[in-house]
C-alpha cells in the first residue's frame, strides 16, 4: 500500500480538499488497494472538526463526499507511515519538518512542486475563493496521481 498524507494549516480547507479530490480519483481508476490517502493539520486549532463549509460545497459541487472526514493533527509517526507527505504550502513545509522532528526527507514535498505552477496553493479560509483552489488542487492531485502510478508500474 502506497500512503498519501496532505498537510495544511487547519486540516479544514485546503488539505481535507486534496484528500477527498485524490480519494475519488483513485476509486475512479480502481486503484483503492493500492493507494491509501489521508490528511492533516500542523496546528491542533480544528482537531475533530469537518471541512469548512466552502470546502464541503465546493467537493459536493463536483459530486465529492466529505462524509466522515473530521480534522486531525500531524504525529511524528505519521513520517513512517506515508510514502508522501505533501504539504500545501511552503509554511506547511516548514512546520511539518519540525513535527516531525526535521528530517530532510524527499518524501516531503510542497504540493504544487509537482505541477508547473511550483507555488503555494492560496488559502480560501483568508481568499474566500474556493473555486480557484479547487482547480489547483485538481491539477495538483493529477500530477500527483501520474507519479504514483509509474511508481506501481
Ligand atoms: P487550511 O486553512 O490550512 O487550508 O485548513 C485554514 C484553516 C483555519 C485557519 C487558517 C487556515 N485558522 O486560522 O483557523
Amino acid at each position: 500500500m502506497i500512503r498519501v498524507l496532505f498537510v495544511c494549516l487547519g486540516n479544514i480547507c485546503r488539505s481535507p480538499m486534496a484528500e477527498a479530490v485524490m480519494r475519488d480519483m483513485v476509486k475512479k481508476e480502481h486503484l483503492e488497494d493500492k493507494i491509501e490517502v489521508d490528511s492533516a493539520a500542523t496546528s491542533s486549532w480544528h482537531i475533530g472538526e469537518p471541512p469548512h463549509r466552502g470546502t464541503q460545497d465546493k467537493l459536493r459541487e463536483y459530486g465529492i463526499s466529505t462524509i466522515d472526514m473530521q480534522g486531525r493533527q500531524l504525529q511524528k509517526s505519521d513520517f513512517e507511515k506515508f510514502a508522501y507527505i505533501i504539504g500545501m504550502d511552503e509554511s506547511n513545509i516548514r512546520n511539518i519538518r519540525t513535527i516531525l522532528g526535521n528530517p530532510n526527507s524527499p518524501k516531503i514535498f510542497r504540493f504544487l512542486d509537482l505541477t508547473a505552477h511550483r507555488k503555494d496553493v492560496p488559502d480560501p479560509y483568508y481568499t474566500g475563493d474556493f473555486q480557484e483552489t479547487y482547480e489547483l488542487v485538481q491539477e495538483g492531485c493529477r500530477a500527483l496521481l501520474a507519479k504514483i502510478k509509474q511508481e506501481l508500474l
